[in-house]
């Protein structure tokens, strides 16, 4: 290491792990961490235990500036149930005005723009709060209040964060919809929101590319009936602006008034939706709070993260996922500390970018996703080892499970061995992290999410509804009283709230959709658990969550397809990926129209979903495997895909079509399906 970064970063070089004496790939903190912790002490989870209530109580006093106190607690209704009732507070007010005293000059978003001749933008405390007032007032002189929704189609740029924090600051609803979706999602979102104004840019840079967005919106923006649309200048593009209608960013702030009121909004008020996929067609709108959300995010990000006012923090999670709200945005400026953002991709110009900012910015928290890293750990290791990344201290892991290969990968080559890392499991509709090790308690090994955190009530059930043992799988659950920053429902639509989460058991225990297996290490009275992944259908490509009935339904749109199913094939980098097993209608000969179907395939789901959704495969098959009834077997699919033993193969009505499905797909698993098909 060298002597400047030393002098520079006082904590820079120093180790924050150690191994366990006797078992073999298990870490704890040591001293140096334990001293510098916000939490080591392993009786919080006892005390919350005992009576999460009080704690939570305490809890969100302390971690953010209430206007108003709350009459009641919590209240439960099941399946509804809410917390801090009759609070007040705001949450561009909790990032912003109350570190204005003390951190004026620090750091609060630091932007790294992809291309390499262009200037970073620093924006301090005062900056930001500065800018979110005036596009606070802009949004009002628009028309926009309380209770509005405002849908942004936004890249990795400082005007977005200025934009969501003015949304929270006078009570707007944003809806952000990642760049990668297709504009028809935008339009989709647009309209179960009954949003009217959309906020984009001209375009931003990926790869050394420009990507348009404002001028692929002219004709949905037509479609919805947008009232407004507000245009970020990013790349200086000439694109098509309709007058009285679209207006670019800049002149709407230009001459606003530096003081826009905080909006006092209820601690139920909904402070964003955010469109998640499930297990039914479109996605749904999940809905977050005002107050429990924001104490959640702020309490996550301190607990988890160990984020101290001083440190630099960098998650490489877009905003249009719900890992960008609480943890690229909100928790950290929650935390007064310092955020940073790259705007484009980790290989440009070479893949070794995201390591020359950690250099350029002394990062010390570093959160990302196990497909990056596995893409990365592709590339060879000089990428990495060229470079001093000393001044990490946590390293963060989300969205899917993180294998133990990577996970070594990643503590060695990035880490250096001397840093923790926290694999922290959650969902959009937890809107923060509920299982994870927290860095000043441990333990941190590899494979394994950990214990929920301190308040929460995770546990694994069988098929009958009863705990599992330690050592065994089943469901991964949630019990009364929930995490404080659960979602508040589905917009518009309770019946899918209570179908999608409150019925696999009943109404009383929320139903995550994924696997899970309690290890047999505790900590502080919590069982580990480990996430083996969704055992619904869901799909996680590349930590990206698509809906398989999603995609189906983009796909059955062509005439020439009769039924589709769609599942997760393994993917050394992406995790998974999308594989459509799809009938013909009669006559269509695939033998010379399937490539040219297969493409059709691939660009009608790019259209209507996105480039993340396009399937990797098309299998063109005569039958699909159902029951009595004529619901597709996807387990059968899943399990040819992976080479897995099928199981009881009566189940199915139509047992012979899994022969022509395990030829078409290659099978070599241990089953001899055409003796038990014929
Ligand atoms: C998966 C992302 C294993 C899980 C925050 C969950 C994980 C889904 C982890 C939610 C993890 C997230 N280990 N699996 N550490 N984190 N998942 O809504 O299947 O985009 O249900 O939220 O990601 O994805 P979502």
């Amino acid at each position: 290491m060298s002597k400047s970064f030393e002098k520079q970063i006082p904590d820079a070089g120093k180790k924050w792990v150690e191994e366990d004496s006797e078992k073999e790939n298990v870490y704890w903190p040591n001293e140096n961490m334990k001293e510098k912790a916000w939490i080591s002490d392993p009786d919080i989870y006892k005390e919350a235990r005992e009576d999460p209530k009080s704690f939570w109580s305490e809890k969100a006093k302390e971690a953010i500036d209430w206007f108003k106190d709350w009459d009641k607690v919590e209240e439960w209704d099941p399946p509804y149930f809410n917390w801090f009732i009759g609070g007040e507070t705001n949450l561009a007010y909790n990032c912003l005005d109350r570190y204005l005293k003390d951190r004026r000059k620090q750091a609060a978003l630091i932007w790294e723009p992809e291309p390499i001749d262009e200037h970073e933008r620093i924006l301090t405390y005062q900056d930001l709060y500065r800018e979110v007032n005036k596009f606070a007032n802009g949004l009002k002189e628009l028309g926009i209040e309380k209770g509005d929704a405002v849908t942004f189609w936004m890249p990795m740029i400082p005007e977005t964060a200025i934009a969501a924090l003015a949304c929270q600051r006078i009570g707007a609803w944003h809806s952000i919809v990642y760049t990668a979706f297709s504009p028809a999602s935008v339009k989709d979102r647009m309209e179960d929101a009954g949003s009217k104004t959309l906020i984009t840019a001209d375009g931003f840079y990926r790869n050394g590319q420009l990507m348009e967005l404002k001028d692929k919106t002219s004709k949905i923006i037509k479609e919805v009936d947008a009232e407004n649309c507000i245009v970020a200048n990013r790349a200086g593009s000439d694109i098509d602006m309709k007058d009285g209608r679209d207006h670019y960013f800049s002149d709407l702030v230009e001459g606003q008034d530096l003081w826009c009121e905080p909006e006092p909004l209820g601690a139920d008020d909904t402070s964003f939706i955010l469109y998640t996929s499930g297990t039914t067609g479109k996605p749904k709108g999940i809905q977050h709070s005002c107050g429990a959300y924001t104490a959640q995010a702020a309490l996550t990000t301190k607990w988890v993260f160990d984020l101290h006012p001083e440190e630099v923090f960098f998650s490489t999670a877009d905003i249009g996922w719900i890992t960008g709200h609480s943890y690229s945005l909100y928790g950290p400026l929650l935390n007064g500390g310092t955020t940073l953002w790259y705007e484009g991709s980790p290989y440009y110009p070479e893949p070794d970018r995201w390591w020359k900012i950690i250099k350029k910015y002394g990062v010390n928290i570093f959160y990302t996703a196990p497909t990056a890293i596995r893409a990365l750990r592709q590339r060879e290791d000089k990428w990495v080892g060229e470079h001093e990344l000393s001044t990490l201290r946590i390293l963060g892991s989300v969205g899917e499970p993180i294998d133990p290969d990577t996970w070594e990968w990643f503590f060695e080559k990035v880490g250096g061995g001397r840093c923790p890392i926290v694999d922290t499991y959650w969902q959009t509709e937890t809107g923060g992290i509920l299982l994870s090790s927290l860095p000043g308690i441990g333990p941190f090994v590899p494979g394994v999410a950990g214990p929920p955190l301190p308040g929460i009530q995770y546990d694994v059930l069988n098929e009958a509804g009863e705990p599992v043992e330690q050592g065994m799988s089943g469901k991964v659950v949630q019990k009364h009283p929930f995490g404080i920053g659960m979602l508040r429902g589905v917009y518009k639509a309770p019946e899918k709230y209570k179908a999608e989460y409150w019925s696999e058991f009943g109404d009383e225990i929320y139903f995550s959709g994924d696997g899970g297996k309690k290890t047999d290490m505790s900590i502080g009275g919590q069982v580990l658990i480990q996430i083996t992944g969704r055992i619904d259908d869901v799909l996680e490509v590349s930590g990206h969550r698509l809906g398989t009935a999603e995609i189906e339904d983009a796909i059955t749109e062509l005439d020439e397809i009769v039924e589709v199913a769609v599942v997760g094939k393994p993917h050394e980098v992406k995790g998974e990926v999308p594989a459509v097993f799809a009938i013909t209608k009669e006559g269509i000969e695939i033998k010379k129209h399937g490539q040219e179907l297969e493409e059709k395939i691939k660009q009608i789901v790019r259209e209507k979903i996105g480039a993340v959704a396009t399937p990797e495969i098309v299998y063109f098959v005569t039958d699909i495997p159902r029951t009595e009834s004529g619901k597709i077997i996807r387990r059968f699919l899943k399990s040819l895909l992976r080479d897995e033993k099928l199981g009881d193969m009566t189940t199915a009505s139509n047992p012979e079509s899994l022969e022509e499905l395990a030829r078409k797909v290659g099978y070599e698993g241990p089953e001899d399906i055409i003796s038990q098909t014929t």
